[in-house]
């Protein structure tokens, strides 16, 4: 199988400064006494928000999944089942996380994301652009797969999304979307929203941004439900749509396979 991608240039958006040289006030995240936003609102807040974490979202994060993450990650690869040296977009890469364990799988990544105070905080060799998930800089067909993490959520359309999703994915490939969940065991699900609802906004709050962390579990509610999320899929042109719930239902890993 032969990648198809042989030129990215990075579509950075240079008329927006990196979040370390003009931090963005409080008041443009996603406030707690405000419901959730949507539409135009939904993406600044989101961009944002993301542009003023940057610089602890690895450290936040690794603490507040336990590493979980990582491991998540390890089997979102391992479900691609793709050839080495396969090209794969990773959308919303934030800190690269994804593209330096494709790397290490022997795949070959691009990673792409909107915010970019997440990007210019990136670890990784691969190359980088600043893209939305809702209009992809990347030719129809022009990659083997595609792995995203945790962003289903935060996209402000999501049909958008996979359409995309579908239309840089070339026939054959393959997708591994990973994002939150709240387990479906009802003691599971009891402990969850107490450290998923309580903790991680207490730590977050405290090592990084307080807002930003308070909106995280409640931006669960954007998800639509699992089946939703495939037929979501499928109608787009996906089949052997899989739903996963990895360690207990924290987080969930849906697969599929371009027609
Ligand atoms: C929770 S972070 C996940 C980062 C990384 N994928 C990971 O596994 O840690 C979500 C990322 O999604 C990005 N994002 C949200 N909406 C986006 C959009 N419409 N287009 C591109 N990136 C988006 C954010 O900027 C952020 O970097």
């Amino acid at each position: 199988m032969t990648p198809t991608v042989e030129v990215v240039s990075s579509t950075a958006d240079t008329s927006r400064p990196p979040s370390n040289v003009s931090p963005l006030s409080n008041s443009e995240l996603p406030q707690l006494d405000q419901p959730l936003p949507s539409g135009e609102a939904k993406g600044e807040a989101v961009q944002a928000m993301f542009d003023t974490i940057a610089p602890r979202y690895d450290l936040v994060n690794r603490i507040m999944t336990f590493r979980l993450d990582v491991r998540w990650r390890r089997i979102a690869i391992e479900s691609l089942g793709l050839p080495k040296g396969a090209v794969l977009v990773d959308l919303a890469t934030g800190t690269g996380d994804f593209c330096r364990e494709l790397s290490e799988h022997g795949y070959r990544s691009i990673g792409a994301d909107f915010s970019f105070g997440m990007l210019d905080a990136a670890r990784t060799a691969e190359p980088l652009v600043q893209g939305d998930g809702m209009s992809l800089p990347f030719p129809d067909a022009s990659v083997d797969g595609v792995t995203c993490g945790f962003a289903l959520r935060n996209f402000v359309d999501l049909d958008r999304v996979f359409a995309e999703l579908a239309r840089i994915t070339r026939p054959g490939g393959r997708i591994a979307l990973l994002d939150a969940s709240s387990p479906d065991n009802p003691v599971a699900k009891a402990g969850h929203s107490v450290y998923f609802g309580k903790v991680v906004p207490f730590i977050g709050g405290v090592l990084s941004n307080k807002d930003a962390y308070g909106y995280l579990p409640r931006s669960l509610a954007y998800l639509p439900p699992r089946e939703e999320l495939l037929a979501g899929l499928v109608s787009v042109g996906f089949s052997n749509a899989n739903h996963e719930q990895l360690t207990l239902g924290a987080a969930q890993l849906i697969t599929a396979t371009r027609d």
